[in-house]
């Protein structure tokens, strides 16, 4: 079988992830440093509106604009709280897309990362999207400029362009696939069994990992999660060491080492799924903290450790804070409900091209 692995190399990503990953130790040192320097009005003035009452506010202004917050798992705790219980949604990247197109609310509240936003807005032209945080944006993205990766396409004109969701929409409509990372395995196993090959962008860990075990026949962008990147096989095998009961749970954006080690990789609803049907009472789980609010409040009798992350140069025992997810905050969704302001819009024909690619995805069912 004719199967190559070829990383593409391009030298602005290491200036990128330098920025990024100070900007990343920061957040982990001070995680309240990018809501208080971007929301200052509230956080400044003595008589400002306590958390309890803008999250009541919040409530009311939900029902009064026929809105609904859409959150992902990384989101702080919070924000998962509101959402649930308003009517909204928590999940995984594709499973908020689906909440968001068969939602009946006028405007999604979409609290998580740029990309996010901007495929509820693919899918949901006629809705308003509003995001907390439009900054908020993901390594991935930001590490797979449309320019690049239009030349990266361009040397390889046979090839299925296929992109994972973390991407803007330009990025989108250059491709023929969209994917996430519950649904990319099976896509890229249904293409292969087409014979054909693929171009993979942009995280590079999730790729060789599906390549692996597909033989698929992909080339593969040099991008990755600056938050999975940092888990340590090493530090896992210690933990495991310590508690010989415990199972490994990784998202596939996570190094080869930590994924060879782990006993289930998969989506993050995925690892719920699996903390949920596995036998084992312990777990250590390697993926964005913000998950464990939600294994634990659904499995409490169960233990989830979160998978270390120190290493050289490492700043913490266990970091696993996605800076962008954290961006999101109760002030930020009271202040657009009540402005309008941090909407999502679109090229017209940009937004229809990305449309193709992840209707292709959202129609897919596995045979
Ligand atoms: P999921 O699709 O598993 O929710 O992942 C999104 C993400 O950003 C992981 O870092
Ligand atoms: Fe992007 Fe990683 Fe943050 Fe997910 S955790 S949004 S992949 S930077």
């Amino acid at each position: 079988m004719n199967t190559s692995h070829t990383v593409a190399k391009q030298g602005y990503v290491h200036k990128w992830r330098r920025a990024l990953t100070s900007l990343h130790r920061r957040a982990v040192r001070e995680p309240y440093y990018f809501a208080l320097n971007r929301t200052p009005s509230y956080h400044a003035k003595a008589d400002a509106p306590s958390i309890q009452q803008l999250y009541d506010e919040i409530k009311s202004l939900l029902v009064e604009k026929n809105a609904v917050v859409i959150a992902h798992y990384y989101t702080d705790e919070i924000l998962q709280q509101l959402a649930e219980e308003t009517g909204g949604f928590v999940g995984d990247s594709l499973e908020m897309a689906r909440f968001g197109r068969d939602s009946d609310a006028e405007t999604l509240v979409v609290s998580g990362v740029r990309f996010m936003g901007e495929t509820a807005k693919i899918l949901n032209p006629q809705k308003r999207i509003l995001m907390p945080a439009l900054e908020a944006t993901c390594s991935l993205d930001l590490g797979c400029p449309i320019d690049e990766f239009e030349s990266f396409c361009n040397k390889y004109p046979e090839r299925t362009v296929v992109v994972y969701a973390n991407t803007s929409a330009d990025v989108k409509a250059r491709a023929d696939w969209v994917v996430t990372s519950s649904i990319a395995k099976d896509v890229i196993e249904h293409l292969h069994d087409q014979g054909q090959s693929i171009l993979w962008a942009p995280d590079k860990y999730l790729g060789a990992y599906i390549q692996r075990i597909t033989q698929t026949d992909m080339v593969i962008w040099d991008g990755a999660c600056v938050v999975h990147e940092e888990f340590k096989a090493q530090g896992i095998a210690a933990l495991k060491h310590t508690y010989p009961d415990a199972l490994v749970l990784a998202h596939p954006e996570s190094p080869p080492a930590v994924l060879d080690i782990s006993d289930y990789i998969g989506s993050t609803s995925g690892i719920i799924n699996a903390a949920h049907s596995m036998d084992n009472n312990r777990f250590i789980v390697a993926t964005e903290q913000g998950i464990l609010y939600q294994l634990r409040q659904k499995l409490p009798h169960k233990e989830f450790i979160s998978a270390p992350t120190a290493g050289e140069g490492a700043t913490c025992q266990s970091c696993a804070r996605c800076p962008w997810m954290k961006m999101n905050s109760i002030q930020d969704i009271h202040h657009i409900l009540l402005t309008g302001e941090n909407e999502i819009t679109l090229q017209p024909d940009v937004r229809q091209a990305a449309m193709q690619a992840l209707q292709r995805m959202l129609n897919f069912k596995k045979t």
